[in-house]
């Protein structure tokens, strides 16, 4: 599932909305307003099994507009249809736009789970503070916002449960995020830069891009995922740690959902810290290193297998090691997305 929000205005409109003060209309829309227009001509059903993220979407959309003389508008579930944007919108322009991603879970008992939505929704939240746009405001920049959500079904991240480990490249010329940047925000100019690096990443052999920042080389995120490392310290206790939300990652639902399980089984130490790539490679080096892997939506967790850091390839045994940990989070995590095991963080709708 994702949602986005587009702006349709110029800078200048932006200065005067602010001078005209807060806006007016309504502040907020619900489900009851729905307006439902069907398709007239629906497409088949996919074929589960050859299902590629993000390429088959559904029938229908959900639209709702928003101005700053009208505030938000009634919520539209319409056929599936392009966008028509002024060629000005500041979206194209400026990248004042924002987007959401989560996933709904059939489960065994054929009932339909988000994971954790209010998060996704707090998150957006910031988002939206950061580039100006609605819900978040009183005094808009943007003079007219879109916020639309499109489905498309996904099949099993690891087909068949079977992890297969990412090799990462880790190149210091470049960085995603910056302090007092934006790298804590969904926000779509975020994304389009790094996929330059991306691809150098896959022309050297690696699936993913470990972004480093600073002097000391910090660890930050994989790809599009947070990252875990599980390692012995040096004084030989075990401990999960993760880069600290200090602005420069994007705080992610599934990183918050793996320190909130593993504060609660209170088997090895937790820690949000920093990960300078010298203390990982000593790490790594003495051996002390059993698990490095990614965490996101759309694999729960994702094992690295190696990082390829100033020519030199570093193999990483997390596969070597089960990988025990990161089973386990997919494991925990499954269970309660599907509905075997039932919490609060995926309530049936
Ligand atoms: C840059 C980045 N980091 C981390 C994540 C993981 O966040 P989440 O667990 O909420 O999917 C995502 C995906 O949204 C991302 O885009």
């Amino acid at each position: 599932m994702a949602a986005a929000m587009r702006s349709r205005c110029p800078g200048s409109g932006a200065l005067l909305a602010t001078l005209l003060g807060p806006r007016r209309g309504c502040s907020s829309f619900r489900a009851s307003q729905l307006e439902v227009e069907r398709s007239r001509s629906p497409r088949p059903k996919p074929d589960p099994q050859g299902l590629q993220f993000g390429r088959v979407f559904t029938d229908h959309m959900l639209s709702v507009e928003w101005s700053r003389a009208g505030g938000w508008g009634r919520p539209r579930i319409r056929p599936f249809q392009d966008l028509r944007l002024h060629p000005a919108c500041s979206a194209l322009h400026y990248a004042v736009e924002l987007f959401e991603g989560m996933k709904a879970f059939r489960g065994a008992d054929d009932k339909i789970r988000l994971f954790r939505p209010e998060l996704n929704m707090q998150r957006m939240e910031r988002s939206a503070q950061r580039v100006c746009l609605p819900p978040s405001l009183g005094v808009a920049p943007p003079g007219q916002a879109l916020l639309f959500v499109i489905l498309c079904p996904v099949g099993p991240y690891f087909p068949g449960g079977h992890f297969s480990p990412v090799g990462l490249l880790a190149d210091p010329s470049h960085t995603r995020a910056w302090p007092g940047g934006a790298g804590h925000c969904k926000l779509g100019g975020n994304y389009g830069p790094t996929i330059a690096l991306q691809r150098a990443a896959q022309a050297r052999g690696c699936q993913q891009v470990l972004w480093l920042h600073g002097p000391e080389r910090l660890l930050t995120e994989v790809g599009t995922m947070n990252l875990f490392v599980f390692w012995h310290r040096e004084d030989g206790e075990l401990e999960l740690v993760t880069p600290p939300l200090d602005g420069l990652i994007l705080p992610g639902v599934t990183r918050q959902s793996l320190l909130e399980l593993a504060r609660e089984w209170g088997e090895f130490g937790v820690r949000e810290g920093p990960l300078p790539m010298g203390t990982v490679l000593a790490a790594l080096a003495q051996g002390r290193l059993r698990e490095m892997f990614g965490s996101g939506t759309a694999c729960v967790v994702c094992p690295v297998g190696g990082i390829l850091y100033e020519e030199k390839w570093y193999p990483v045994p997390t596969m070597e090691h089960g990988p025990e940990l990161a089973q386990r989070f997919l494991r925990v995590l499954s269970d309660i997305q599907y509905g075997h095991v039932p919490s609060e963080w995926a309530q049936p709708l």
